[in-house]
């Protein structure tokens, strides 16, 4: 008898460990990780879906986008890929195939040298902007 209530004590205790674990894990995911920039994937449709839409386009889009850069859909390409730098280090290209060091949408990203984007926000999660790093250093595919 005296076994059996132990038994049924152990067993309610591991049935609240488990409740208590995910919920801990989804309390985690609300406070931290759920933000969809979380799950960017190193595709330019991901990119444009959680970080530009989410993060630029505020000022980025328009008929007078800020820094004469639209970032919406279908724009951001054309905008950025191979093309030169409009407001600041205008030797180089906003973004470089192959090359997210000498991409200054990184340089702005990280706010190395010239002023950080998103203006006036926050900066993005490392692991966000290396996302983006590894889209350019694939090549930077129209994908
Ligand atoms: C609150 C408005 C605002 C937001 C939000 C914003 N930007 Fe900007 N951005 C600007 C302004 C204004 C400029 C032009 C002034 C300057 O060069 O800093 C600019 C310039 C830039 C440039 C340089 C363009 C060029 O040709 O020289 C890049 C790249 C850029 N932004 C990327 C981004 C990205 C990527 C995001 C989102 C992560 C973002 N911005 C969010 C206002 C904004």
């Amino acid at each position: 008898m005296t076994n059996q209530i132990a038994a049924q004590m152990f067993i309610t205790f591991v049935a609240l460990m488990i409740i208590g674990l995910s919920g801990c894990g989804w309390l985690a995911s609300l406070l931290g990780g759920s933000s969809t920039s979380s799950n960017t994937t190193a595709t330019l449709s991901s990119i444009q879906a959680n970080v530009f839409n989410t993060s630029c386009t505020s000022c980025h889009s328009g008929s007078s986008p800020a820094g004469s850069l639209n970032l919406t859909s279908g724009q951001s390409y054309g905008e950025m890929v191979s093309v030169n730098a409009t407001t600041a280090l205008t030797s180089m290209y906003l973004v470089k195939p192959g090359s997210s060091t000498e991409s200054v949408l990184i340089r702005r990203l990280e706010g190395n040298g010239v002023g950080p984007m998103p203006q006036g926000g926050s900066a993005l999660d490392a692991a966000v902007i290396n996302t983006i790093k590894a889209w350019i250093d694939a090549g930077a595919a129209n994908n």
